[in-house]
C-alpha cells in the first residue's frame, strides 16, 4: 500500500483489507472513504469538496484541533490540523489482517511543544485515534474533535439514539442550553448542537440503507451533531445543494466546557470506532 496522487493531485493512501476499502488524504490526515464490501460507503464525501492545499476536505473525518469553531482571536475555523499536510509514519498489515496507518503532523508554530499523531485501523470496522502529547513544560489547553460525516439513505427517515437526557448547547440562532428529551432524535431542520458530558455510544438508525451505524468512543466527552439543512447548504460553496439529505455529522471530541488541559508530559488519546450492523 503506497501513497498515490488522489483528487486535485493531493497525496492519498488507498487501503484494502479482506472486508473493506478506505482512503486517507495526507492533507489534514482526512479519512475520506471507508466502505465494507457489499455495503454503501460509511463516510459521506461531498461531490463538491475542494481538494486543494490549505483547504479542508468536505466529508470523511476532518480533524478539528487544537480549537473548535472560531474562538475570539482566531482567524481560522476549527484549528489548523485539518488543512495542513501530514506525514505518513508507516502503514502495515496486522496479524489479524486489519491495516494500521500512522500519521504525524509536522510541528506547528501555533502550538509549540505539542506533538500530534493519528492512528487509523481499517478492517471490519474503522477505528481512529488522535494522540496529542505535551512535550513543553507548561499546561496546554486544547479542544479536539473528529468531525465525522456519515452517509445516510434519507435524512428524513434517520433516527439518532444515545443522547437522551444529555445537556446540549443549541448553536442554531441564539445559543441556548437545553436537555435532550427525545429518545430517538429525528433531523428535520438545521441542527448544530454540542452535547456535553456524553461519552456513550451513539447510534444512527437508517432504514433506507437498512443499517445501524454505531459510534463508540473513548476519552471523548462531547458529541456534536450537525446537518446544515437546505438554506445553509446553499451557502456552502463546497457542498451540494441537496447533499444535506444524504449525510449527518456525529462528531466525537472534547470541546467548549469539555476542553482538555494537558499537563507537561501528558498525552490525550481521543478514540472512535465506527461499525455498522443490519437493521
Ligand atoms: C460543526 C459546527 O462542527 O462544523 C458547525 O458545529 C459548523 O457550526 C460545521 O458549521 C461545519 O464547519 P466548516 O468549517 O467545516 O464549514
Amino acid at each position: 500500500m503506497n501513497v498515490i496522487n488522489g483528487r486535485g493531485g493531493l497525496p492519498m493512501l488507498p487501503i484494502q483489507t479482506p472486508w473493506s476499502t478506505a482512503e486517507i488524504y495526507l492533507q489534514g490526515a482526512c479519512v475520506t472513504h471507508f466502505q465494507l464490501h457489499g455495503e454503501a460507503p460509511l463516510l459521506f464525501l461531498s461531490e463538491r469538496s475542494r481538494f486543494e492545499a490549505n483547504a479542508p476536505i468536505r466529508g470523511g473525518i476532518p480533524i478539528i484541533f487544537p480549537w473548535f469553531g472560531k474562538p475570539s482571536g482566531r482567524t481560522t475555523q476549527h484549528g489548523f490540523a485539518r488543512t495542513r499536510p501530514w506525514e505518513l509514519i508507516d502503514v502495515a498489515k496486522q496479524p489479524d489482517d486489519t491495516v494500521l496507518a500512522r500519521l504525524s503532523l509536522p510541528p506547528a508554530s501555533e502550538l509549540p511543544g505539542v506533538a500530534l499523531e493519528y492512528h487509523v485501523t481499517v478492517g471490519r470496522s474503522l477505528s481512529v485515534e488522535l494522540v496529542a502529547t505535551n512535550y513543553s513544560d507548561a499546561n496546554v489547553a486544547l479542544e479536539n474533535c473528529l468531525h465525522t460525516y456519515f452517509t445516510v439513505g434519507d435524512i428524513h427517515k434517520v433516527k439518532l439514539t444515545g443522547l437522551q437526557g444529555v445537556h446540549y448547547l443549541d448553536c442554531v440562532g441564539t445559543r441556548v442550553t437545553r436537555t435532550e428529551v427525545d429518545p430517538a432524535l429525528n433531523v428535520s431542520s438545521e441542527v448544530d448542537r454540542i452535547y456535553f458530558d456524553s461519552p456513550q455510544t451513539v447510534h444512527i438508525h437508517d432504514p433506507e440503507l437498512r443499517r445501524i451505524i454505531h459510534i463508540e468512543k473513548q476519552h471523548s466527552h462531547s458529541t456534536v451533531v450537525w446537518n446544515p439543512w437546505q438554506a445553509k447548504a446553499q451557502l456552502l460553496t463546497d457542498f451540494g445543494d441537496d447533499e444535506y439529505l444524504r449525510m449527518v455529522c456525529v462528531e466525537s471530541g472534547n470541546v467548549a466546557s469539555n476542553h482538555l488541559t494537558l499537563a507537561p508530559g501528558a498525552d490525550s488519546r481521543l478514540r472512535a470506532q465506527f461499525h455498522s450492523s443490519a437493521m
